[in-house]
């Protein structure tokens, strides 16, 4: 057994797409026992799902379960059941994420699993909370980012593209797997004092809506006061009862916003984010060689600064013209300023940081040679996560059976049943 801080926890991994992936990954990086349980043949979706290779698990996939031992079972069938049974009374944790009552048709409902390890930690992924009135439905990525609230809020209030907008980061699916991980690991603390295990359920509409808050709180402004000063309506255009659509301003108390680079008519990404925080103003001043803003009353402060925001972007945009983002992030970072260019994926994928950081990094797999991938973003001063491959369908199928217990010749009786 290694050492690792999760090492000796042993997880059944039953989960597909990103969610439920996404949680057990960053648990078997941690050290966790993972066994991705899939069906024969078929397997996780996301191992044929958008190909870069044919007939190569698909990067969606190896992405996603990297770390994890392969066990293909088919839990439908009386061999496959009795395996994961035993599967159950042998782990400390079982994390799924299929559709609406899935594990209960399956035969593994809550009371059953008690019976059957009392100890065990169950931990669910669900598209809406138990009891909610959109209980039964499925829900993907977008879905949930429409009803936790973040597409409601992002995007653009006017013009030709101003209906409510997906953020491309998987707040719906990545994001209720980090939340998940974190209950596992509660109830797992909470096991070692109560000697019990307990339900764990993350819905991904309290997940989007967890990382919306800042949102809800403009509601409960909004209702009290009638405008929102930091918004890009404020003080010109008129609030309606709902938070709005804000672009790309800043959410908190710092106005901010995109800003073209040298390069922007041919580079989709030629852009810097710049924040205009509040004590930093002098130094932007300074920065944009605009001493006079230091004592000019309608740039002094915030409030006398909001009416003309966006004439004082458009300023800086043209201070922006001859540099590049990265040229211009070189200067502002000396004055102290809150900015970064906007990074394409492939920029991210060659950062030299990143790379020796641990954050992206490349993984040998067995059949596609290796792949890129996007390590650990949690960093520990006594453990470095060692990104290995995800597995092959089945891959560990007969190390983790006869590590249950089973004899050769039950394990080739499972394969001639098609049970595993
Ligand atoms: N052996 C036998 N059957 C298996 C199996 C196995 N190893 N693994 C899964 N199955 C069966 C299940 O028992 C279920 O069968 P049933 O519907 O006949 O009872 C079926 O496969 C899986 O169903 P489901 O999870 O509903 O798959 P789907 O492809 O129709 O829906 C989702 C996919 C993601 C929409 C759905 O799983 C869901 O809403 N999950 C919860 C929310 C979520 O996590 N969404 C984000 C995904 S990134």
């Amino acid at each position: 057994m290694s050492d690792k801080p999760l090492s000796g926890i042993k997880i059944i991994d039953f989960t597909h797409v990103q969610a439920g992936p996404a949680c057990t990954q960053m648990l078997a990086w941690f050290g966790a026992d993972v066994i991705k349980v899939e069906r024969p043949g078929a397997g996780d979706v996301t191992r044929s799902q958008l190909r870069d290779i044919p007939d190569v698990d698909a990067l969606y996939f190896t992405m996603l379960n990297s770390n994890k031992r392969g066990l293909s079972l088919d839990t439908k069938k009386p061999e496959g059941k009795a395996v994961l049974e035993k599967l159950i009374k042998e782990s400390d944790v079982l994390v799924e994420n299929f559709g609406p009552g899935a594990l209960d048709r399956m035969g593994f409902s809550w009371e059953r699993i008690q019976e059957l390890n009392p100890k065990l930690i169950l931990a669910s992924v669900k598209g809406f909370s138990d009891g909610h009135h959109y209980e039964d439905l499925k829900v993907y990525e977008n879905v949930a980012q429409c009803a936790g609230g973040a597409a409601s809020t992002t995007g653009w209030w006017k013009g030709e593209h101003s209906e409510p907008t997906i953020s491309a980061a998987a707040l719906g699916d990545s994001n209720t797997g980090m939340h998940l991980a974190i209950g596992i690991l509660t109830a797992y603390i909470g096991r070692q004092k109560t000697g019990k295990g307990q339900k764990v359920a993350v819905a991904m509409q309290d997940a989007v809506l967890n990382l919306c808050r800042v949102k809800m709180r403009d509601q409960l402004r909004l209702d009290k006061l009638g405008y929102l000063e930091e918004y890009p309506q404020y003080p010109h255009e008129k609030f309606g009862d709902v938070v709005p659509r804000g672009g790309n301003a800043g959410g908190g108390g710092q106005p901010g916003w995109i800003l073209k680079c040298k390069g922007w008519e041919t580079d989709p990404n030629a852009y810097i984010y710049f924040t205009v925080q509040g004590h930093a103003w002098g130094p932007i001043c300074d920065a944009l060689g605009k001493p006079e803003w230091k004592t000019d009353p309608a740039y002094t402060t915030p409030k006398a600064r909001q009416p003309h925001i966006m004439d004082i972007f458009g300023t800086i945009e043209d201070w922006l013209k001859d540099k590049t983002k990265y040229e211009a992030v070189d200067i502002l970072r000396k004055f102290d300023i809150p900015c970064a260019p906007v990074l394409s994926m492939k920029e991210l994928l060659n950062d030299e940081s990143l790379r020796k950081s641990g954050s992206i990094v490349e993984v040998p797999h067995k059949v596609r040679g290796s792949y890129f991938t996007v390590g650990s973003p949690i960093k520990f001063s006594d453990l470095k996560p060692e990104i290995t491959a995800s597995p092959l369908l089945g891959e560990h199928t007969d190390e983790v059976l006869a590590e249950l217990g089973y004899s050769q010749d039950q394990i080739k009786a499972l394969h001639e049943a098609k049970a595993v």
